[in-house]
Protein backbone atom coordinates (compact mmCIF):
# COMPACT_ATOMS: atom_id res chain seq x y z
CA UNK A 1 0.00 0.00 0.00
CA UNK A 2 1.45 3.42 -1.10
CA UNK A 3 2.79 5.40 1.94
CA UNK A 4 1.79 2.78 4.70
CA UNK A 5 -2.17 3.77 4.02
CA UNK A 6 -4.40 1.30 3.10
CA UNK A 7 -7.69 2.40 0.94
CA UNK A 8 -10.63 2.91 3.25
CA UNK A 9 -14.22 2.04 1.72
CA UNK A 10 -15.96 3.65 4.88
CA UNK A 11 -13.63 6.92 4.64
CA UNK A 12 -16.48 9.71 3.13
CA UNK A 13 -13.10 11.83 1.10
CA UNK A 14 -10.60 9.22 -0.58
CA UNK A 15 -8.94 12.68 -1.50
CA UNK A 16 -7.80 14.50 2.31
CA UNK A 17 -8.75 18.05 1.69
CA UNK A 18 -11.08 17.61 -1.17
CA UNK A 19 -14.57 17.87 -0.47
CA UNK A 20 -15.68 17.41 -3.94
CA UNK A 21 -14.75 14.10 -4.09
CA UNK A 22 -16.69 11.36 -2.26
CA UNK A 23 -16.92 7.32 -1.64
CA UNK A 24 -20.68 7.05 -2.05
CA UNK A 25 -21.53 4.22 -0.36
CA UNK A 26 -20.81 5.56 3.29
CA UNK A 27 -22.83 8.59 2.47
CA UNK A 28 -25.66 6.80 0.62
CA UNK A 29 -29.68 6.68 3.46
CA UNK A 30 -32.19 5.56 1.33
CA UNK A 31 -32.68 2.21 1.42
CA UNK A 32 -33.33 1.65 -2.53
CA UNK A 33 -29.93 3.29 -3.62
CA UNK A 34 -27.09 0.13 -3.18
CA UNK A 35 -23.89 1.29 -3.95
CA UNK A 36 -20.38 -1.03 -4.22
CA UNK A 37 -17.50 -0.22 -2.29
CA UNK A 38 -15.11 2.70 -4.07
CA UNK A 39 -17.72 3.85 -6.33
CA UNK A 40 -16.77 7.85 -6.23
CA UNK A 41 -18.63 10.83 -7.64
CA UNK A 42 -17.06 14.17 -8.16
CA UNK A 43 -19.49 15.97 -5.64
CA UNK A 44 -19.92 16.43 -2.29
CA UNK A 45 -22.56 14.71 -1.60
CA UNK A 46 -25.16 11.75 -3.80
CA UNK A 47 -28.28 11.14 -3.74
CA UNK A 48 -29.49 14.60 -4.82
CA UNK A 49 -27.87 13.27 -8.31
CA UNK A 50 -30.96 11.02 -7.87
CA UNK A 51 -34.26 12.38 -9.19
CA UNK A 52 -37.84 11.26 -9.22
CA UNK A 53 -37.11 8.26 -6.48
CA UNK A 54 -40.38 8.03 -4.96
CA UNK A 55 -40.82 5.64 -2.28
CA UNK A 56 -44.47 4.20 -3.83
CA UNK A 57 -42.66 2.72 -6.63
CA UNK A 58 -40.06 0.53 -5.11
CA UNK A 59 -37.65 0.91 -7.99
CA UNK A 60 -34.16 0.70 -6.86
CA UNK A 61 -30.95 2.11 -8.08
CA UNK A 62 -28.39 -0.30 -7.73
CA UNK A 63 -24.52 0.67 -8.53
CA UNK A 64 -21.04 -1.51 -8.70
CA UNK A 65 -17.87 -1.30 -7.44
CA UNK A 66 -15.66 0.95 -8.15
CA UNK A 67 -17.24 3.02 -10.72
CA UNK A 68 -16.37 6.73 -11.38
CA UNK A 69 -19.11 9.36 -11.61
CA UNK A 70 -18.74 12.61 -12.98
CA UNK A 71 -20.03 15.93 -11.54
CA UNK A 72 -24.00 16.86 -13.35
CA UNK A 73 -24.37 12.98 -13.69
CA UNK A 74 -28.53 12.76 -13.30
CA UNK A 75 -29.93 8.91 -12.64
CA UNK A 76 -33.84 9.78 -13.70
CA UNK A 77 -36.07 7.55 -11.50
CA UNK A 78 -39.26 5.85 -12.10
CA UNK A 79 -41.34 8.64 -10.87
CA UNK A 80 -40.58 11.01 -13.68
CA UNK A 81 -42.41 8.79 -15.73
CA UNK A 82 -45.65 10.09 -16.43
CA UNK A 83 -48.77 8.25 -18.16
CA UNK A 84 -48.44 8.18 -21.34
CA UNK A 85 -51.03 5.82 -22.69
CA UNK A 86 -53.99 8.66 -22.08
CA UNK A 87 -54.97 11.96 -23.88
CA UNK A 88 -53.26 14.00 -20.89
CA UNK A 89 -49.75 13.56 -19.48
CA UNK A 90 -50.73 16.12 -16.78
CA UNK A 91 -50.18 14.31 -13.42
CA UNK A 92 -53.50 15.18 -11.16
CA UNK A 93 -52.95 12.78 -8.64
CA UNK A 94 -50.11 13.94 -7.41
CA UNK A 95 -50.99 17.83 -6.96
CA UNK A 96 -53.48 18.84 -4.41
CA UNK A 97 -57.03 19.18 -5.27
CA UNK A 98 -57.65 17.30 -8.29
CA UNK A 99 -60.29 14.28 -8.11
CA UNK A 100 -57.75 11.57 -9.35
CA UNK A 101 -56.26 8.56 -7.50
CA UNK A 102 -52.97 7.21 -8.47
CA UNK A 103 -53.59 5.35 -12.08
CA UNK A 104 -52.52 1.70 -12.17
CA UNK A 105 -48.98 0.48 -12.22
CA UNK A 106 -49.90 -1.23 -15.61
CA UNK A 107 -51.05 2.24 -16.94
CA UNK A 108 -47.53 4.33 -15.25
CA UNK A 109 -44.63 3.50 -18.38
CA UNK A 110 -42.36 1.89 -15.27
CA UNK A 111 -39.46 0.87 -16.44
CA UNK A 112 -37.79 -1.25 -13.33
CA UNK A 113 -34.85 -0.98 -11.16
CA UNK A 114 -31.98 0.85 -12.83
CA UNK A 115 -28.73 -1.22 -12.65
CA UNK A 116 -24.93 -0.42 -13.13
CA UNK A 117 -22.22 -2.80 -13.49
CA UNK A 118 -18.64 -2.53 -11.84
CA UNK A 119 -15.92 0.14 -12.68
CA UNK A 120 -18.35 1.90 -14.66
CA UNK A 121 -17.21 5.17 -15.77
CA UNK A 122 -19.90 7.69 -16.56
CA UNK A 123 -18.95 10.97 -18.07
CA UNK A 124 -20.23 14.64 -16.75
CA UNK A 125 -23.56 15.51 -17.21
CA UNK A 126 -24.72 12.21 -18.21
CA UNK A 127 -28.36 11.43 -17.90
CA UNK A 128 -29.45 7.77 -17.11
CA UNK A 129 -32.93 7.56 -17.77
CA UNK A 130 -35.12 4.83 -15.85
CA UNK A 131 -34.94 1.02 -16.12
CA UNK A 132 -31.32 1.43 -18.25
CA UNK A 133 -29.03 -1.38 -17.04
CA UNK A 134 -24.66 -0.74 -17.88
CA UNK A 135 -22.33 -3.51 -17.83
CA UNK A 136 -19.34 -3.98 -16.28
CA UNK A 137 -16.84 -2.04 -17.43
CA UNK A 138 -19.14 0.39 -19.75
CA UNK A 139 -18.09 4.09 -20.76
CA UNK A 140 -20.80 6.55 -20.99
CA UNK A 141 -19.61 9.70 -22.89
CA UNK A 142 -20.23 13.29 -21.63
CA UNK A 143 -23.55 14.67 -21.66
CA UNK A 144 -24.97 11.95 -22.73
CA UNK A 145 -28.75 10.67 -22.52
CA UNK A 146 -28.98 6.58 -21.70
CA UNK A 147 -32.23 5.28 -22.64
CA UNK A 148 -31.31 1.60 -23.68
CA UNK A 149 -29.16 -0.71 -21.95
CA UNK A 150 -25.85 -0.64 -22.89
CA UNK A 151 -23.46 -4.33 -22.82
CA UNK A 152 -20.44 -4.59 -20.51
CA UNK A 153 -17.17 -3.00 -21.69
CA UNK A 154 -18.88 -0.96 -24.17
CA UNK A 155 -18.50 2.54 -24.76
CA UNK A 156 -21.64 4.79 -25.35
CA UNK A 157 -22.23 8.41 -26.21
CA UNK A 158 -25.10 10.98 -27.61
CA UNK A 159 -28.52 12.01 -27.59
CA UNK A 160 -29.64 8.89 -27.27
CA UNK A 161 -26.58 7.26 -26.32
CA UNK A 162 -25.70 4.82 -29.15
CA UNK A 163 -22.32 2.52 -29.40
CA UNK A 164 -19.10 4.56 -30.53
CA UNK A 165 -17.34 1.15 -29.99
CA UNK A 166 -16.47 -2.08 -28.07
CA UNK A 167 -13.85 -1.50 -26.10
CA UNK A 168 -11.81 -4.92 -26.18
CA UNK A 169 -12.88 -7.89 -28.40
CA UNK A 170 -14.75 -10.83 -27.51
CA UNK A 171 -12.00 -12.88 -25.53
CA UNK A 172 -10.35 -10.11 -23.76
CA UNK A 173 -14.25 -9.09 -22.49
CA UNK A 174 -15.24 -12.75 -21.61
CA UNK A 175 -12.23 -13.07 -19.82
CA UNK A 176 -12.41 -9.89 -17.99
CA UNK A 177 -16.18 -10.27 -17.00
CA UNK A 178 -15.22 -14.01 -15.76
CA UNK A 179 -12.25 -12.51 -13.51
CA UNK A 180 -14.16 -9.65 -11.45
CA UNK A 181 -11.02 -8.10 -10.43
CA UNK A 182 -13.72 -5.62 -8.26
CA UNK A 183 -14.69 -8.54 -6.21
CA UNK A 184 -11.15 -9.53 -4.54
CA UNK A 185 -9.68 -8.11 -1.42
CA UNK A 186 -8.10 -4.82 -1.40
CA UNK A 187 -4.41 -6.07 -1.16
CA UNK A 188 -5.30 -8.35 -3.75
CA UNK A 189 -6.35 -5.34 -5.84
CA UNK A 190 -3.46 -3.62 -5.21
CA UNK A 191 -0.93 -6.10 -6.27
CA UNK A 192 -3.62 -6.42 -9.48
CA UNK A 193 -2.81 -2.29 -10.65
CA UNK A 194 0.24 -3.30 -12.95
CA UNK A 195 -2.59 -5.09 -14.76
CA UNK A 196 -5.61 -3.12 -14.55
CA UNK A 197 -3.90 -0.02 -15.76
CA UNK A 198 -1.35 -1.98 -18.76
CA UNK A 199 -2.24 -0.72 -22.01
CA UNK A 200 -0.34 -3.96 -23.43
CA UNK A 201 -3.31 -5.44 -24.38
CA UNK A 202 -1.96 -8.92 -25.15
CA UNK A 203 0.17 -9.02 -21.89
CA UNK A 204 -3.38 -8.30 -19.93
CA UNK A 205 -4.78 -11.06 -22.04
CA UNK A 206 -1.82 -13.47 -21.11
CA UNK A 207 -1.64 -12.97 -17.26
CA UNK A 208 -5.79 -12.58 -16.93
CA UNK A 209 -5.92 -16.02 -18.97
CA UNK A 210 -3.43 -17.43 -15.80
CA UNK A 211 -5.54 -16.47 -13.40
CA UNK A 212 -9.57 -17.32 -14.38
C1 LIG B 1 -16.66 8.94 -24.95
C2 LIG B 1 -15.21 9.39 -24.70
C3 LIG B 1 -14.63 8.59 -23.54
C4 LIG B 1 -14.31 9.23 -25.93
O1 LIG B 1 -14.29 7.93 -26.42
P1 LIG B 1 -13.43 7.59 -27.72
O2 LIG B 1 -13.71 6.19 -28.05
O3 LIG B 1 -12.00 7.99 -27.49
O4 LIG B 1 -14.11 8.50 -28.80
P2 LIG B 1 -13.47 9.53 -29.85
O5 LIG B 1 -12.97 10.75 -29.14
O6 LIG B 1 -12.52 8.78 -30.74
O7 LIG B 1 -14.77 9.93 -30.67
C5 LIG B 1 -15.45 9.02 -31.52
C6 LIG B 1 -16.69 9.72 -32.06
O8 LIG B 1 -17.62 9.92 -31.01
C7 LIG B 1 -17.94 11.29 -30.82
N1 LIG B 1 -18.04 11.56 -29.37
C8 LIG B 1 -17.09 11.36 -28.44
N2 LIG B 1 -17.57 11.70 -27.22
C9 LIG B 1 -18.83 12.10 -27.41
C10 LIG B 1 -19.84 12.58 -26.54
N3 LIG B 1 -19.62 12.68 -25.21
N4 LIG B 1 -21.03 12.90 -27.07
C11 LIG B 1 -21.26 12.78 -28.40
N5 LIG B 1 -20.35 12.33 -29.28
C12 LIG B 1 -19.15 12.01 -28.79
C13 LIG B 1 -16.75 12.03 -31.46
O9 LIG B 1 -17.14 13.32 -31.85
C14 LIG B 1 -16.43 11.11 -32.61
O10 LIG B 1 -17.40 11.33 -33.64
P3 LIG B 1 -17.01 11.11 -35.22
O11 LIG B 1 -16.64 9.64 -35.35
O12 LIG B 1 -18.28 11.46 -35.91
O13 LIG B 1 -15.87 12.03 -35.47
C15 LIG B 1 -15.13 10.90 -24.42
O14 LIG B 1 -15.47 11.62 -25.58
C16 LIG B 1 -16.00 11.37 -23.28
O15 LIG B 1 -17.17 11.75 -23.43
N6 LIG B 1 -15.39 11.34 -22.06
C17 LIG B 1 -16.03 11.71 -20.86
C18 LIG B 1 -15.16 12.77 -20.14
C19 LIG B 1 -15.79 13.19 -18.87
O16 LIG B 1 -16.94 13.56 -18.83
N7 LIG B 1 -15.04 13.10 -17.78
C20 LIG B 1 -15.56 13.48 -16.51
C21 LIG B 1 -14.48 13.66 -15.50
S1 LIG B 1 -13.95 12.10 -14.88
Amino acid sequence: MKEGKRPDPNAVHPIAGYEKEIYVKPTVRNPNIIVGEFTYIADSEFESHVTHHYEWNGDKLMIGKFCQIAAGVEFVMNGANHQINAVSTFPFYTLEGWNMNPPAPSDLPLKGDTIIGNDVWIGQNAVILPGVHIGDGAIIGANSVVGSNVSPYTIVAGNPAKMLRKRFDDELIDLLLRFKWWDKSIEEIDGLIPILTCSDLEKVREEIKARV
